[in-house]
């Protein structure tokens, strides 16, 4: 099944919700309500969900997102559930599938024989041999398809939504935007992959906390009529302003005249010999299961940093209770962040210039190597996270179209109308927030806030004309 170790620690806020029951593999097993399953089946130990098609190397939670393909389960006989972003409920049946469920899979022996497949090694190139391409290409298509289909259900009719303004994303700035819209009188709908609302800021709001001008967005996004929310809710497609939003359950078609794209930003992996493997996993990830699940997916942490985001992250792990022993930034050019010299107070080491040279241990993950002058260091650790720095989770932008207008992202694009405000035109798909780079999040709730207010502005034009 999977490859268990130690339960993890609990952070220094105990989860919260109710106990639920659920099952994995036929064993039972105890949660909490609002967690999500794949931070669940971490506090149980499991820390291997998947394994990989071609090596069968072992796969465990990698961006806690929603934008991987380590964390895929059969949840209630539906495949490739991503087990990250799905909250774990009483009574869930939860498989592991293909080759991760196998208990005796030779194919594992390919990891192993690595020495003979070259970087770079197709298998495609068996083809050039017919007798090998036959036998292969049967294997091929057994471990590609590895998981079982269900049964055919009918599908529901997709459900049709007009609106004024389509806000996709419900993190600080998404909330803003639609808030501000609806208080401007428009009809907004606000889409959000995660069925609870708030992106990285969900847990605080939960508990009230956070800034008062986003808990009052909230407030009224969730009781303004004007306001359809639809989470779980991923955009998946753009066409002129009519977009395809998936539900889970069903097709949503929003038509909308103006878009707020409010879709955050990915943390970028770095590599390194065995970033693979389950316990390296992105900063961000860390950050997430501590203080959104309330998971500690390690008890000692080490961090490899490109990106000044790590240490925010490191002070934030510290006080929900995990060890950061070190911060091992690969950089080679400039000063710490203020914040280096807190965290060094802290007992963190701060390794500049780092050059990573893989992960110690070959079950449970034991430490970070780093390639030294005198050889080798091992710092001694079970759970690795990853700062490589950003990058805009805009893939809409590129998909979407709008009847010859200019779709931009982030910047000034011409007017929506020849009698908008001349100096403060919006695009048809505007960004804010993370998206376009603003991290702060007070910031990202004035900017979102801002785009809200200007799409009223804006869409109020075309019933004058
Ligand atoms: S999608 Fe779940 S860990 Fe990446």
């Amino acid at each position: 099944m999977s490859a268990d170790r130690r339960p993890p620690a609990a952070t220094n806020a105990a989860p919260q919700g109710a106990p639920v029951r659920f099952a994995l593999n036929g064993r039972p097993l105890e949660a909490r309500e609002g967690q999500s399953l794949a931070a669940a089946l971490l506090a149980a130990g499991v820390t291997t969900l998947t394994r990989s098609p071609k090596y069968r190397r072992p796969r465990g939670i990698h961006c806690a997102r929603g934008h991987c393909p380590n964390c895929l389960l059969r949840v209630d006989g539906v495949p490739h559930v991503r087990s990250c972003i799905v909250p774990v409920r009483d009574g869930m049946r939860v498989e592991t599938e293909g080759a991760t469920a196998a208990r005796v899979d030779p194919l594992r022996a390919i990891d192993k024989a690595g020495a003979l497949f070259p970087v770079g090694f197709q298998y495609r190139w068996f083809k050039r041999q017919n007798l090998a391409w036959r036998l292969w290409e049967g294997q091929l298509r057994r471990t590609a398809a590895e998981t079982e289909m269900p049964a055919p259900t009918e599908v529901p009719p997709a459900e049709r939504i007009a609106a004024d303004l389509l806000v996709v994303g419900a993190g600080p700035a998404g909330i803003a935007a639609a808030a501000a819209a609806a208080e401007a009188g428009l009809r907004v709908v606000l889409a959000g992959r995660r069925a609870a609302l708030g992106g990285g800021q969900r847990t605080m709001l939960e508990h009230g906390e956070g800034p008062a001008d986003l808990q009052a967005a909230l407030a009224r996004v969730r009781d303004d009529a004007r306001v359809r929310i639809l989470a779980p809710g991923t955009v998946v497609a753009a066409f002129d302003k009519r977009y395809l939003v998936d539900a889970g359950t069903h097709v949503i078609e929003v038509t909308a005249v103006l878009s707020v794209l409010a879709t955050g930003a990915y943390e970028r992996a770095i590599p390194f010999p065995g970033n693979d493997r389950p316990g390296v996993m992105l900063t961000s990830a860390l950050r997430r299961l501590a203080l959104e699940d309330r998971v500690l997916a390690g008890r000692r942490a080490a961090l490899v940093a490109t990106d000044d985001s790590a240490y925010a992250h490191a002070a934030e792990l510290l006080a929900a209770g995990m060890e950061v022993v070190a911060i091992a930034d690969v950089r080679t050019d400039g000063g710490l962040p203020a914040s280096a010299a807190d965290l060094h107070a802290a007992g963190v080491e701060l390794i500049g210039g780092a050059r990573v040279s893989g992960i110690g241990g070959r079950g449970a993950l034991r430490g970070l190597l780093l390639a030294a002058a005198a050889g080798e260091r091992l710092v001694r650790c079970d759970v690795v996270g990853m700062s490589g720095g950003w990058q805009a989770a805009d893939e809409l932008r590129y998909v979407a179209t709008s009847d010859g207008q200019a779709v931009v992202v982030g910047e000034r694009a011409r007017p929506l109308h020849p009698d908008a405000p001349a100096d403060e035109p919006m695009a048809v798909l505007q960004g804010v927030g993370a998206v376009v780079g603003t991290r702060d999040v007070a910031a990202a709730v004035e900017e979102g806030a801002r785009a809200g207010a200007l799409a009223a502005a804006n869409v109020a034009r075309p019933a004058d004309g």
